[in-house]
């Protein structure tokens, strides 16, 4: 069976769901050292990384060992699970249609950093989150599967998101399931 890479930003919700859904979750990068995400994975036994773009040359250079690092793990397939960097050419090539993202919209609307609060401000009476893969663009590659999410007369962007959340904890253990070989 393919075992996964997983890259991680902040807290690694999504991550805790693919290591609690039993997930072959064999390694995870950051591109921040002080992300909650790396914890989880140490805490679950998990080898798990930083890659800070301040220690290379350039995204590309960064990302080149960020993809040699997981391929020596085996990995084969890749979740970006709250990771907020976009990913250069270097990595893209190495896993083709192999790279799975969450987002939380129901994309194409609402693509990029700020998609929760984007949604309130649109006054979108629903939104979601959407399992895709990741291409060049931000956001953009094809549609794995997505849910909507209800929007609240009262809520603010934090209330919005953990409704969304826990649908993304939901989609993405099994879209990633479904994927593996
Ligand atoms: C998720 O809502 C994801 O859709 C977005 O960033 C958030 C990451 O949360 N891209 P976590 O780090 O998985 O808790």
């Amino acid at each position: 069976m393919d075992v996964i890479g997983v890259l991680v930003s902040g807290a690694g919700s999504n991550l805790q769901a693919l290591i609690d859904d039993g997930l072959p979750v064999v390694a995870v990068a950051s591109n921040n050292q002080a992300a909650r995400a790396l914890d989880r994975a140490r805490a679950a036994g998990i080898d798990a990384a930083a890659f800070p773009l301040d220690d290379y040359p350039g995204r590309e250079k960064r990302d080149t060992a960020m993809a040699d690092w997981l391929a020596l793990r085996g990995v084969e397939l890749v979740v970006t699970a709250g990771y907020m960097h976009l990913l250069t050419e270097p990595f893209l090539e190495r896993f083709p249609d192999r790279i799975v993202n969450v987002h939380p919209s129901l994309l194409p609307d609402f693509p990029g950093a700020h998609a929760v609060e984007e949604a309130l401000a649109a006054g979108v009476p629903e939104t979601g989150a959407t399992v895709h893969l990741v291409d060049a663009g931000i956001d953009t590659g094809p549609v794995l599967v997505q849910e909507p999410v209800p929007v609240r007369d009262d809520d603010t962007p934090e209330t919005l998101h953990a409704r969304i959340q826990l649908v993304e904890h939901r989609l993405l253990p099994r879209a990633v399931r479904s994927l593996l070989a």
